[in-house]
């Protein structure tokens, strides 16, 4: 066995887009510094992975099903999170069973916050382990606090004051009710990432000291080690040395690449707004339509992410409408989009990756959030990091094309435009210098090589 063979850790992200992305840039990161890992993903996932970048001397992936093929279109979310659960401890406690006796065994397990039972299977094997937290630490108090009947959802009063936050209202904490029929559900699901952490060896979340310190210190409180690892981006991003691209991502959709950058080549810097929505949000019709009309009066070059399923539902023959002012793809490459010199807006649901990548890559934003973190993490980029606006809703959370429009203007023009784009490059400044060597989020990365490979 050769020596470096010993020091092998599994990553498990929870298996959609926003939550693999942090692990596997994390684990990047752990390769470059003598780590071995593999990181387990399920087959429905294994089956849509599309790699990009170099593959090779990088992340092993392993497969294990999570029972998706036995999931019955009348399943409710507890159901289906109930046998995902089922299915995948089982399946994890097969997979360490073969592994731990192999000649080289894994030294340690990060799994999501979102799956505490993975500590569970690990205490079996006496595995040490530790969860990470894809979202901002500001979700990890108001979760907590939810947890341990602190807070409500929805509150019981029109601000809500928590230790190292500010203070919030109604609207600014996380809305856990797009489902109606499942909002019990999902509040269960998200509170249970706090709910075993007492035999957690350390926690991880995918912040920075300077973005969140304060919260930081506070978590410090529960009596396990924090880490902040974060910005997870591809060190090349932040450093913005696109010519020797390392990026190594798995994307669960086709990133339309070529012809994005080909169209954002041609124009002018900072006159693009770039529009995304994630992986997971689903909007309405009429939502829709106020979006492409506000965008389409703001007069605004206009790169828009609509996923495939989203397609059917905008104004017809809208595209043609705006010519060359509007390109629509179903996937970018969402990255190199928002390094590009043209791109000079961001209106983003504020999913916590989206929300990190904006700040570390110096892009104002229009934050129209939708439900869960991105409500809060809206709330933080406008009144705390101060790097745009947040589009106002009525009371069915719609916005009106002329909100949007304005929101845009006000980002992208005047005064107000260049008080948000000197913030957002400080805010770049101050993620790379967290990630950089001796930084922060560098040293709590290091800290935990070291761990390993004293353990080993
Ligand atoms: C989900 C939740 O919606 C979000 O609230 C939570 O914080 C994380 O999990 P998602 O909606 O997919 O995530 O949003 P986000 O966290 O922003 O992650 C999306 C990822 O996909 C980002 O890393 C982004 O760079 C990438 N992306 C998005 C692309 O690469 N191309 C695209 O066209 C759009």
């Amino acid at each position: 066995m050769e020596k470096g063979e010993d020091r092998h850790i599994i990553a498990f992200p929870f298996p959609s887009q926003g939550h693999i992305n942090p692990q596997l840039q994390f684990s990047k990161r752990l390769i470059a510094n003598g780590i071995k890992v593999t990181l387990l993903t399920t087959l429905h996932v294994s089956r849509n992975l599309k790699f990009q970048g170099a593959y090779a001397d990088s992340v092993r992936i392993r497969v294990i099903s999570d029972g998706s093929e036995d999931r019955q279109d009348t399943d409710t979310m507890r159901q289906t999170l109930d046998r995902f659960r089922e299915k995948m401890s089982k399946n994890l406690e097969n997979y360490l069973r073969e592994v731990m006796d192999s000649s080289n065994p894994p030294r340690f397990i990060l799994y999501d916050s979102t799956m505490p039972w993975v500590l569970e299977v690990a205490k079996e094997f006496g595995l040490p382990r530790a969860p990470v937290y894809t979202q901002s630490c500001a979700l990890n108090s108001i979760n907590y606090h939810v947890l341990h009947g602190h807070l409500k959802l929805p509150p019981d009063s029109p601000t809500i004051s928590l230790p190292s936050m500010p203070l919030l209202c109604t609207n600014d904490l996380p809305a856990y009710d797009y489902d109606p029929a499942s909002t019990e559900t999902i509040i269960e699901f998200l509170t249970s990432q706090y709910s075993n952490i007492q035999d957690a060896d350390l926690l991880f979340c995918n912040t920075f000291h300077k973005l969140e310190g304060e919260i930081i210190k506070w978590m410090e409180s529960w009596g396990r080690p924090v880490k902040a690892i974060g910005p997870t981006l591809p060190s090349a991003y932040l450093d913005k040395r696109l010519e020797d691209d390392k990026y190594y991502g798995l994307s669960l959709f086709d990133p339309n690449k070529d012809e994005c950058l080909k169209w954002l080549d041609n124009k002018p810097p900072g006159s693009v707004l770039y529009v995304s929505y994630g992986s997971l949000v689903v909007l309405g019709e009429e939502q829709l339509k106020n979006m492409a009309l506000g965008f389409k009066e703001s007069g605004k070059f206009f790169l828009w992410v609509v996923r495939e399923t989203e397609s059917q539902k905008l104004p017809p023959n809208f595209m043609e409408s705006v010519g060359e002012k509007g390109l629509m793809v179903s996937w970018c490459s969402q990255l190199q989009v928002l390094a590009h010199p043209a791109v000079g807006c961001f209106l983003t649901h504020c999913g916590w990756n989206s929300t990190l990548e904006a700040l570390s890559l110096g892009v104002p934003v229009v934050a129209f959030p939708q439900w869960a973190d991105q409500v809060t993490n809206a709330k933080f980029l406008e009144d705390v990091w101060k790097v745009g606006k947040r589009v106002k809703v009525n009371e069915e959370r719609l916005a009106s094309e002329e909100e949007i429009r304005s929101c845009i203007c006000e980002v992208m023009e005047g005064e107000r435009a260049n008080e948000f784009k000197s913030n957002s490059m400080e805010w770049m400044k101050w993620a790379k210098e967290a990630m950089d060597e001796g930084g922060s989020s560098d040293k709590d990365i290091m800290e935990f090589v070291a761990m390993i490979k004293q353990a080993s």
